[in-house]
């Protein structure tokens, strides 16, 4: 199993936090936010890590994060000219991904739990984790039938569909690459990652788990300052790194 972490994109939600810096950068209480996805990602065992970062800011993450040797793990490097979708982060890492499966997280996600078995026991198909949310409409939302099977996923739906949130936590088999080329921008001119979720779905073969800990998209003012209060209360003791 091959990781990406996805942390390009603009953070204009965050200014003037991030005008000069990345999102993914800024400190959640005593450690960048990257940190915290890597931690995610080493803990579940992946060795092979490739960071997809925006060209202003490619240097940055190269001075904190160097090779990777001082995690235990390899990282590769490659540049996101725009930020044209989640899903867009699959055909920039085909050559990194070689055939494989491969994990992506959000560079801005940070979770409480621990994915070692989910990863390990990840054959094929596509797996993807859902959390309950009281403000369902920021994320991809996922609508369960009476046996809490996965019926559809709507992105930031504008119409109430169920307060379950997909993270920014993917799990696919190596047919993500060609699906990805395969997809049209949406609405809002993005490679959606829900797009991708909805194939896999549409062949019966998505599987939707629970996040049972806390779980934290820090992108917005507020989420940060969450995500702060929750490293230092909780995760501090947690990080390998
Ligand atoms: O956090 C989980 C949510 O992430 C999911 O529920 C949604 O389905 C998914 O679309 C995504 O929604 P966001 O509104 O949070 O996406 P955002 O545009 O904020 O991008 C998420 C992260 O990925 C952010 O840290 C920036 C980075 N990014 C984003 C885009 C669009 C990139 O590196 N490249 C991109 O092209």
């Amino acid at each position: 199993m091959r990781g990406i972490i996805l942390s390009g994109g603009s953070g204009t939600r965050l200014r003037p936090l991030t005008k000069i810096t990345s999102k993914q950068l800024l400190p959640i209480y005593n450690r960048p936010m990257i940190y915290y996805p890597l931690d995610t990602l080493i803990k579940a065992g992946i060795k092979e890590i490739l960071i997809i970062v925006s060209p202003e800011r490619a240097g940055d993450y190269l001075n904190l994060l160097g090779s990777g040797r001082e995690f235990g793990v390899k990282f590769t490097y490659e540049i996101q000219d725009k930020p044209e979708g989640l899903a867009q982060a699959f055909i920039i890492g085909e050559k990194f991904i070689q055939g494989e499966n491969v994990v992506m997280i959000l560079g801005d996600n940070i979770f409480e739990d621990n994915f070692a078995d989910d990863i390990s026991n990840f054959k094929s198909g596509a797996k993807v984790f859902a959390k309950y949310v009281p403000d369902p409409e920021r994320f991809g939302v996922v609508k369960f039938d009476d046996k809490m099977k996965a019926e559809k996923i709507i992105e930031k739906p504008t119409n109430y569909l169920s307060n379950y949130a997909v993270t920014g936590l993917y799990v696919y088999d190596h047919r993500v690459v060609e699906v990805a080329k395969n997809l049209k921008p949406s609405a809002r001119g993005e490679l959606e990652i829900t797009d991708l979720n909805n194939w896999y779905l549409a062949k019966g073969e998505l599987e939707v788990a629970m996040v049972e800990g806390e779980w934290l998209d820090a992108g917005t003012f507020d989420s940060l300052l969450k995500a702060q209060l929750f490293a230092k209360e909780k995760l501090d003791a947690k990080m390998s790194i």
